[in-house]
């Protein structure tokens, strides 16, 4: 049948048949700038099963594409290996239309599925035979929500990894080895620092564990951006490295600036920074947002951030991305705070009180200046940037 959406084939037996979302910038507060897709797979064997379906207004699309390959009511099984919505907004709609036999997820899968939709779907066993292959499930709890699961379809070889190696990256190539490297590592590491950080532990468990299911793995398919189909070495090693969070020989400085004071002491503290060969980069949360912040604060050493005061409270903008920067819990930085105020002068205090409670080092105590920074504090700023990126070489070189 002729079709304006058409599903792809990934393998013998697998079809892609998800969506690509063009348009979205803002993923629950993550700047998508170059929109993402929602995967989907359908697997024709004896037992024909869903994996995963797509956001609420993408059902069409899906549904469309599934078409192109079978007719949809001829789905005997729907799996769900993750709850959140851009996975299962669709999944209420696909169950009436297709009336599967039976709909899976994990166990918390199940009880979310039920809360959000108030439908009743089946726990998975270890293993389902869907004829000619097995899918086999592995939980992977807070990877990253509770109800989180991986599948296996081993007459293929394909990995269902769900968030997990997954991009916002929109495209009309379905592989990884299709987009420029330095386009796939950057969102693949923004993904990584802005949804999977937080639980850095379990992906180092996960990876340990990998080796030992010997899976025969031809592709990774995540449900967002491009698949891996080779080179899945180089996929669990950046992995590990995200997760490892070794500091790395690179410096941030972040600030909100209301009159320039606070931007001063910021530009002197990165100069301090750049004098000792350390590579920094200035962030202005004026034209910039949490998770572009969030992405340059993962993959540095150094990190320091300054806003002036307002009304008695650090400048809102800061406290917006220390609060979700706490959330995603970075590793192994040296912080430092500064700041600038008019009168009472709480900025400064309240950011390193912030980086106190994320448990990020800070050996020098923060810098605030009254209104215009002097020149001396513009000197101490600039000298604290310096030593603190010696201290950085000293901690990366060891
Ligand atoms: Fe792509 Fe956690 O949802």
């Amino acid at each position: 049948m002729k079709s304006f959406y058409n599903a792809e084939k990934i393998s013998d037996n697998v079809w892609w048949v998800g969506a690509v979302d063009w348009s979205v910038r803002n993923f629950h507060g993550y700047l998508t700038e170059r929109g993402t897709t929602y995967n989907a797979f359908l697997v024709i064997d004896e037992k024909v099963t869903l994996i995963d379906t797509v956001k609420t207004g993408f059902f069409d699309e899906m549904m469309e594409r599934i078409s192109t390959v079978i007719e949809p009511e001829k789905i005997d099984y729907i799996v769900s290996n993750h709850a959140e919505p851009d996975h299962s907004g669709s999944l209420p709609q696909a169950i009436n239309a297709i009336k599967p036999e039976k709909v899976f997820a994990s166990a918390m899968g199940a009880k979310t599925l039920k809360a959000y939709y108030g439908i009743d779907v089946e726990v998975v066993p270890a293993s389902l035979s869907l004829g000619t292959g097995n899918l086999s499930f592995v939980e992977t709890k807070m990877l990253h929500w509770p109800d989180s699961m991986i599948s296996f379809y081993d007459r293929d070889g394909v990995l269902f990894s769900q968030d997990a190696f997954g991009q916002h990256l929109a495209g009309s190539k379905l592989w990884a080895d299709e987009y420029q490297a330095e386009i796939l590592e950057h969102e693949m590491s923004k993904y990584y620092a802005n949804i999977i950080n937080a639980q850095s532990a379990k992906v180092l468990a996960l990876l340990d564990a990998l080796p030992g299911l010997n899976l025969p793995l031809q592709i990774i398919a995540p449900d967002h951006g491009p698949l891996f189909r080779k080179d899945f070495g180089d996929v669990f090693a950046a992995y590990r490295r995200y997760a490892e969070q070794k500091p790395q020989a690179q410096a941030v400085v972040v600030f909100a600036t209301m009159w320039h004071a606070t931007e001063a002491l910021a530009r002197a503290f990165a100069d301090g920074v750049r004098s000792s060969g350390v590579p920094v980069e200035l962030i202005d949360l004026a034209v910039s947002e949490r998770s572009a912040v969030m992405t340059v604060v993962a993959k540095s050493g150094l990190v320091a951030f300054g806003a002036p005061t307002m009304n008695n409270q650090v400048f809102p903008a800061m406290a917006d991305v220390l609060t979700y920067i706490k959330g995603l819990k970075p590793l192994n930085k040296i912080g430092f705070a500064f700041g600038s105020c008019g009168w009472s002068g709480e900025g400064a205090k309240q950011i390193a009180a912030e980086l106190e409670n994320m448990k990020i080092e800070q050996p020098l105590a923060f810098i605030q200046s009254k209104y215009m920074p002097t020149r001396e504090e513009l000197l101490k700023a600039f000298d604290a940037g310096a030593s603190l990126a010696g201290m950085l070489v000293k901690n990366t070189s060891c």
